[in-house]
């Protein structure tokens, strides 16, 4: 059987609370070790291959966490941002946001701006940042692009099929071909859902603080693996 591609890796990254809670510490702490794994896997993703990695900082509905823990999420990414994800720059890492900027302090929009501004042009791989994002809020922003091309005759219903809908969608990504959800919790949480169409589907119940780069390859090489059909049959293997 010939190897799956795997272009595009999506990651829920769940658990982070859970993790520190286990070790008697504060939610934040859990945060904090949750974007410090996040910035080893980013780096061992590029260099297995993978072009793309979009991964689940924030969703829309996470305001609703307690004030405190907002604001200590907020300081995070504002940090990061600025500074120590500095190593996606040298390692060529392109990093853009998915969601929307509304409710968002305004420290945070310019750190997200600053690195995506710096690493627009690198190549190596992609890192989509979803931040603020909401899967169905995001099929909404599309339909509503579209719907602009389709007024301003850029665009005609003839043109518009399954593929060109991408092209509206916030970072014009590829397909999900592999999702990892750790933490245990088995659901999708409104994360990418266009996108998501014939992913593969991981559940683990590591916490992302303690996701590595062994389980990323374990899980990897089990996906390659995996026999993927998209709807069809699989001709090499016959439709008996
Ligand atoms: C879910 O775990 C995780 C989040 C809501 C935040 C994810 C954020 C990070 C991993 C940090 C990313 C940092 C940057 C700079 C992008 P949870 O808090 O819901 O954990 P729980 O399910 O155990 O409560």
């Amino acid at each position: 059987m010939e190897k799956n591609e795997l272009k595009h890796l999506a990651i829920i990254m769940d658990g982070n609370g859970r993790w520190a809670q286990a070790k008697g510490k504060k939610r934040s702490y859990g945060h904090k070790a949750g974007a410090d794994a996040l910035e080893k896997i980013a780096l061992h993703a590029v260099d297995m291959g993978i072009k793309y990695l979009s991964v689940y900082a924030f969703s829309t509905d996470n305001f609703k966490r307690s004030k405190e823990e907002v604001d200590y999420l907020m300081k995070l990414f504002v940090d990061n941002f600025h500074s120590k994800y500095n190593k996606f720059d040298k390692h060529g890492i392109k990093v853009v946001f998915s969601g929307v900027t509304e409710h968002l302090p305004d420290d945070v929009i310019e750190s997200m701006k600053a690195i995506t501004e710096k690493t627009k042009n690198h190549q190596n791989g992609t890192l989509n940042i979803c931040l603020n994002y909401g899967g169905q809020e995001e099929i909404i922003r599309a339909s509503e692009r579209y719907h602009e091309d389709l007024n301003a005759g850029k665009i005609t219903k003839e043109d518009m099929n399954r593929d060109k809908f991408y092209e509206y969608m916030d970072n014009n990504l590829p397909p999900i071909d592999l999702m990892i959800r750790t933490g245990g919790e088995k659901r999708l949480s409104n994360f990418m859902l266009y996108q998501m169409m014939y992913a593969e589907l991981y559940f683990i119940d590591t916490y992302f603080p303690d996701f590595n780069a062994d389980i990323l390859d374990d899980i990897v090489n089990d996906y390659y693996g995996v026999d993927r059909r998209f709807g069809g049959i699989n001709e090499k293997k016959g439709n008996s």
